[in-house]
């Protein structure tokens, strides 16, 4: 492995080569093709040609990453405050976790599941045992993550719970994300991720967040299988619940005989000071949902979480994928949860959050409103000025990067 000094020097050669030339080598050619290397710019308008509108980024055009920063096209360097929305909690191209991918690939990278293969089963140990729950199911999205929570909520419901057949509910809570799949916006409260999709899928009901009474009175209704909720609510605008709500949640979840399924997706592996945000209350959900920094940042790994009497309630066919749970991503996934363990950021980010929330409380209180979060999970409320395109009241910048302090 490259001592990070030397990974460092090889970055700058290669930032260096990158404003000049690359020098591209055909495969079918034997003549050299020189291609130019693209101005931020030049980058914003290709994409704006070719790619589809459904994202507006911010003008800044990224060719590298290492640890906390990032480079642009033109060699400027920045802090990654935002980190992948948290998929990049170990850093940017961690190098045991590109090892992991590296070796790996050389190997093996994809059966599909109508094979086993020999790194699989150690992952699931690895995962199951660290999370202490009987199973997991793997899956590559975070959004997919969801999809499987609820199906499988659905069908305790009706094998365990024995709800009526397709009578089942689940409920969410207001301002939730959890991906932009037919299901994820059903249940969306925010008019840009559902507005123009219907129709949505049936069987889902949303409360208010942080309200515990409003769960109580929901719960009545014998038909509910399911609460999915984020411990924190992160694209919301960092939402951090009142303390008690997330033992108030898993008390009357066991109390009805509801699944309490945990959204640890954005939260979870480090993100907020603990291994998963819900261990900030000792909470152990029925159905936990893992994914972004489950690699790393390196590939797209989620998972779901159980114990038997509700994991075992799918059997063979009913639910999968055909990259879940390959060689390459298990590798690379084992290694993202090793360097989370063995470099202590769980504890890195309670204690580097605290201080980044301290010196942003010093920000003039007329211009930033309010700072919250917990561990490197953060998010600032600027006041409004007339010159501001945003919407509401106020605009809220999201603050994350778990390596802060290196
Ligand atoms: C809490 C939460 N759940 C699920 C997802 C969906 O993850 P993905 O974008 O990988 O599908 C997100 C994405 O931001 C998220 O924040």
């Amino acid at each position: 492995m490259l001592s990070r000094f030397s990974r460092c020097i090889n970055s700058c050669t290669l930032t260096l080569r990158q404003r000049f030339k690359t020098v591209a080598y055909s495969a079918t050619e034997t003549s050299l093709k020189v291609e130019k290397s693209l101005t931020s710019e030049e980058v914003f308008a290709r994409e704006e040609k070719y790619g589809a509108h459904n994202y507006s980024p911010l003008p800044v055009a990224l060719a590298k990453g290492e640890g906390i920063y990032v480079w642009d096209v033109e060699g400027r360097r920045y802090f990654d405050f935002l980190s992948a929305y948290s998929a990049v909690n170990q850093g940017h191209c961690h190098p045991k976790i590109i090892g992991a991918l590296k070796s790996q690939a050389d190997k093996l990278t994809l059966t599909s599941r109508a094979f086993y293969n020999n790194v699989l089963g150690e992952y699931e140990e690895y995962v199951t045992k660290l999370f202490n729950y009987n199973k997991v199911l793997p899956m590559n999205t975070g959004v997919e993550a969801g999809e499987s929570a609820c199906k499988l909520a659905r069908k305790w419901a009706y094998e365990v719970k024995g709800i009526p057949k397709y009578k089942a509910k689940i409920l969410f809570a207001a301002g939730n994300f959890w991906g932009r799949t037919m299901s994820a916006i059903s249940s969306s409260t925010d008019s840009s991720s559902y507005e123009g999709f219907g129709p949505f899928m049936p069987g889902f009901e949303i409360i208010p967040y942080n309200d515990l009474p409003a769960i109580e009175r929901a719960f009545q209704d014998p038909n509910m299988a399911a609460f999915m909720v984020e411990p924190i609510q992160g694209e919301a605008g960092v939402v951090v619940p009142d303390k008690g709500y997330l033992q108030g949640v898993r008390e009357l979840c066991t109390k009805h005989n509801v699944l309490f399924i945990a959204d640890e997706v954005q939260t979870g592996l480090a993100r907020t000071g603990r291994r998963l945000a819900c261990d900030h209350e000792d909470v152990r959900p029925d159905i936990v949902m893992l994914g972004k920094a489950l690699s790393g940042g390196v590939y797209p790994v989620s998972a779901i979480l159980s114990d038997d009497q509700v994991m075992l309630t799918i059997k063979p066919g009913q639910h999968g994928s055909t990259y879940g749970g390959n060689p390459l991503a298990c590798r690379i996934s084992i290694a993202a949860l090793e360097v989370l363990e063995e470099e202590n950021l769980a504890e890195n980010s309670e204690e580097m959050g605290k201080l980044l929330r301290s010196e942003l409380m010093k920000l003039p209180s007329d211009v930033v409103t309010a700072v919250r979060g917990k561990g490197l999970l953060n998010a600032i409320v600027i006041r409004e000025t007339k010159g501001q395109q945003h919407s509401g009241n106020a605009c809220q910048w999201k603050l994350s990067s778990l390596e802060w302090s290196r």
